[in-house]
């Protein structure tokens, strides 16, 4: 037996723990006799009743959620501190309650007068939610049992005093998390644990609670910005790829049902600026991506990407290099979206690509006045790769006057309004993109 300090699957350090391999069982045939075990029932035949879903009152929550909250699961909402998870629990469980349902905040995380503050910002609903202030793990299952709330929420789980385990311990998480879900899931109550995340999401505790769980969500955003979108990195109950998106503002978060206008409303043609138009989930979306190119004596040069993802910045910058002719080796790269979304998708390269393009050569990319859309994957002979759904994207980009978008060739239809290219060559080459613009036309 050796010593393993680090989860070869989630990179944590000490959250493995020693178990004793089971008894051997015995080989087949050896005399047993048949008919003894359970008996397997074709899946045609299980009972699968399919429950009402509990609305959250927020529209991009529930969407996120899958279309409402499941009776009695359990959802992990993390985030860094300050994000504003309790804001988005306690709106929610107020909203629940509006709708006539019984709901328990339960926070070990804050006093309750501290609650009680927030509770004012968010509205007169939120006051009525009995809450439980800094409570054991035994007070709150003694609480479950006898109020049998519709939903809980846990604020935080790193929070709950759990008997022989130091407080936010992983054992004293994985306890807390496995007695809540075992209580809730008999007495059908619907659990919101909230839990803290580092902006890395490397804290051991959440992560290790994933697996137990039915949903996590993700709750992100620049703390100094208004900002914030939540977002499922697993569902058992819906898709993954949607997105939320919030803005706080004084009386709590506020749903931006029209994110495209937010981010886009007021680009401006400008050397290193582009339009995305970038697919989350089922939604299109629109964002501005922003590069600054920078000469510098520094080796290696800064690279900064914030928004998109640095390994995609890296790859970008190498094609561009190698099949492009722009040669960045001394220059400083930042790459920005702008409003301080998070774009997590391959078809963002190509608005990356030109961006960087036009800020090194310094000058705006323009069509009709506005600042160029695009959207494409780009592979690593410098081809532009087919991404899904061309019509919306072009759809959403049309709708705020970008009338001709730069795009990957496609398979099947052409999309009107989708000026075709094939190569990162091709599309920086001013001229031809020019022409493949007018030929969208
Ligand atoms: P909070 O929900 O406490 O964050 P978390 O639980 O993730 O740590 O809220 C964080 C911030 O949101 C806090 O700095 C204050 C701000 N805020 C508003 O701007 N408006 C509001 O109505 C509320 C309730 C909070
Ligand atoms: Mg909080």
């Amino acid at each position: 037996m050796t010593w393993t300090g680090q989860c070869s699957g989630c990179g944590a350090w000490n959250t493995l723990e020693e178990v004793g391999a089971p008894a051997k069982r015995a080989g087949r045939g050896g005399g047993a006799k048949r008919g003894v075990g359970p008996k397997p029932v074709p899946l045609r035949d299980v009972k699968a009743e399919r429950s009402e879903r509990l609305g959250t009152g927020i529209a991009e929550l529930d969407r996120v959620l899958g279309g409402g909250l499941v009776p009695g699961s359990l959802v992990l909402l993390g985030g860094a501190p300050g994000i504003g998870k309790s804001t988005l629990a306690g709106m929610a469980l107020a909203n629940i309650a509006g709708a006539g349902n019984d709901v328990l905040y339960v926070s070990g995380e804050e006093s309750a007068a501290q609650v009680r503050r927030r509770a004012e910002r968010l509205g007169e609903a939120a006051l009525s939610v009995p809450m439980l202030a800094e409570p054991s793990l035994e007070s709150v299952l003694a609480a479950l049992e006898s109020e049998r709330p519709a939903a809980c929420v846990i604020d935080s789980v790193q929070t709950l005093a759990v008997p022989d385990a130091a407080p936010g311990s992983v054992g004293a998480i994985r306890e807390a998390t496995s007695a809540l879900l075992e209580t809730a899931k008999r007495l059908d109550v619907t659990l919101i644990l909230i839990g803290h995340v580092t902006k890395e999401g490397s804290l051991a505790g959440p992560r290790a609670l994933e697996h137990l769980v039915d949903c996590v969500l993700h709750f992100e955003g620049e703390r100094e910005r208004t900002f914030r979108t939540v977002r499922a990195l697993k569902n058992r109950f819906g898709a993954t790829s949607e997105v939320g998106v919030f803005e706080m503002r004084q009386g709590g978060l506020v749903e931006v049902l029209d994110p495209s206008a937010r981010f886009v409303g007021e680009a401006r043609p400008a050397p290193g600026s582009v339009v995305l138009c970038a697919m989350e989930g089922t939604r299109p979306l629109l964002v501005e991506v922003q590069a600054l190119v920078a000469s510098t004596e520094i080796v290696p040069p800064r690279r900064t990407a914030t928004g998109v993802d640095r390994n995609r910045l890296a790859l970008v910058l190498a094609v561009l290099t190698r099949h492009a002719g722009v040669s960045l080796s001394a220059a400083d790269v930042f790459v920005n979206v702008a409003g301080g979304v998070r774009i997590d998708e391959p078809g963002a390269d190509l608005a990356i690509a030109m961006a960087i393009a036009s800020a090194h050569s310094g000058q705006a990319l323009e069509v009709d006045g506005k600042p160029l859309a695009c959207f494409g994957e780009i592979g690593l002979t410098g081809e532009i790769r087919y991404v899904a759904h061309a019509d919306r994207r072009v759809g959403e980009a049309q709708k705020f006057g970008l009338s001709k978008v730069l795009g990957p060739p496609s398979a099947d239809e052409p999309v009107p309004g989708l000026a075709p290219v094939g190569s990162i060559k091709a599309a920086l080459s001013g001229s031809r993109a020019a022409e493949h613009l007018r030929r969208a036309a």
